[in-house]
């Protein structure tokens, strides 16, 4: 029996690999929207950049001056001993778990760890993913979450960021 499972085990790639996608949304306490917030979230960044291309982990962040919300993507082992550093950290609070599901490819690929600001978005994107007009993910499904975050993560914003923190 034991030895039957390990054979069905080395055949998926799903079970060697583990591949997994979480989302979640915190309380961002990082205060009003300004220079400061800049500031603090390009050093939560470099950091995660360094930190998630070590562990092969993928994923977006998106806020405003209330909410963080982050989809994280990479080998089940590593995904969570990042989220126990980032539950851990006092820049946020009241981490919750939208979804975590195995995955079969990234949908960041090419982000080691992106950023975009909702504020910058308009109440016609939000709307359009039927989630407006106010930012609110803790009304918001995983896949609501998901859907909201690849299309901001497209637009590009998160470059917008970089250089008006400069
Ligand atoms: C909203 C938010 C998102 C974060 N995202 C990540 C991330 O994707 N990867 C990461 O390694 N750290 C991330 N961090 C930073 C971690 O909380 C932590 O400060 C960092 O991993 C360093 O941990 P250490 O000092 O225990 O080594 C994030 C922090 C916040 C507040």
């Amino acid at each position: 029996m034991l030895s039957e499972i390990r054979d069905l085990n080395t055949v998926g790639f799903a079970v060697t690999e583990m591949l997994t996608r979480l989302i979640y949304h915190s309380e961002n306490h990082l205060g009003p929207f300004d220079g400061k917030m800049m500031d603090d979230l390009n050093s939560i960044m470099e950091v995660a950049v360094r930190k998630n291309e070590a562990a092969n982990i993928t994923g977006a962040l998106i806020f405003d001056n209330i909410w963080f919300m982050q989809v994280l993507e990479g080998e089940r082992e590593a995904l969570s001993a990042t989220l126990r550093r980032i539950m851990a950290d006092e820049r946020h609070d009241n981490v919750t778990i939208m979804d975590v599901r195995p995955i079969h490819e990234r949908m960041f690929a090419n982000w080691w760890m992106g950023i975009a600001a909702v504020q910058g978005a308009s109440e016609k994107l939000l709307t359009r993913h039927g989630v407006g007009p106010r930012f609110n993910p803790s009304k918001m499904t995983g896949e609501q979450a998901l859907l909201l975050t690849v299309d901001l993560a497209q637009q590009g914003l998160s470059r917008k960021l970089a250089s008006a923190a400069v």
